[in-house]
């Protein structure tokens, strides 16, 4: 599902239910020790689903540590992306030839509660989404805004060590299917490339779930 949203040579795994029990893999034990069964089997699913991306570029199994901020630490000279949502996985994962960074989301094809979407749009934002939800009423606008910033901050975050709230980026969306977030904060980055001003994304609705889809060029 969410291949289809990303450019060729990007390599998305996803699967739709766990495997019971599925043990820890050895070395990712302590990153669950404390979680509720329902998280130790979507960190499970889903860092198998890396793992299957990752062996497609010629990598052994091994553990995926996580930072400080809790992003995924991918082997050198890859990146990668993890989603997880009741009934979903993915996990999205390139060489930095192909994509600077990668940003993957899914979420539930639920209305997002008022105050929520309050809390995630700036400027024109509120009003873009009431007009998409009048000439397209079947479709959850706020909740496919709130999941393309998830996705940016995805792509955001191990470009530029750097938090960013909901509030720091305004949205356009495409109902083709696209969107591009204008960042309203600085967008320096850590690594030589130049600082981020604008961000695409693609997005697409199915099996019950919005999947959005953020990469930044090489
Ligand atoms: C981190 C965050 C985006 C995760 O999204 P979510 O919908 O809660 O959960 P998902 O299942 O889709 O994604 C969780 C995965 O995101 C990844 N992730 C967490 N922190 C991350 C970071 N700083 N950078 C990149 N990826 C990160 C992890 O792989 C995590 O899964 P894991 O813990 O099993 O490894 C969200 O919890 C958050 O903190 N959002 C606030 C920041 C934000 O979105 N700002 C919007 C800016 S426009």
């Amino acid at each position: 599902m969410i291949g289809q949203l990303l450019p060729a040579g990007v390599v998305a795994v996803e699967a739709f239910e766990d495997v019971p029990g599925e043990p820890e893999f050895p070395g990712e034990e302590d990153l669950v020790v404390n979680a509720i069964e329902s998280r130790r089997r979507e960190f499970a699913t889903a860092r198998r689903c890396a793992r299957e991306a990752l062996a497609r570029f010629g990598h052994a199994p091994a553990p995926i540590r996580r930072g400080s901020n809790r992003e995924p630490l991918w082997p050198p000279g890859l990146v990668g992306s993890i989603t997880h949502t009741t009934g979903y996985r993915g996990a999205a994962v390139a060489p930095r030839s192909v994509v600077a960074s990668v940003g993957i989301d899914t979420e539930q094809d639920d209305p997002l509660p008022d105050d929520v979407e309050e809390a995630v749009t700036v400027r024109r934002e509120p009003e873009m989404l009431a007009a998409l939800a009048l000439a397209f009423p079947l479709t959850q606008w706020g909740r496919l805004l709130f999941s393309a910033k998830e996705s940016i901050y995805k792509a955001w975050y191990p470009l530029t060590g750097r938090w960013l709230g909901f509030e720091d980026t305004c949205l356009t969306i495409d109902p083709a299917g696209a969107f591009a977030a204008t960042l309203l904060i600085d967008g320096a980055r850590t690594d030589r490339g130049p600082p981020l001003t604008e961000l695409q994304g693609r997005f697409l609705i199915a099996r019950g779930l919005i999947a959005t889809a953020v990469t930044v060029p090489p």
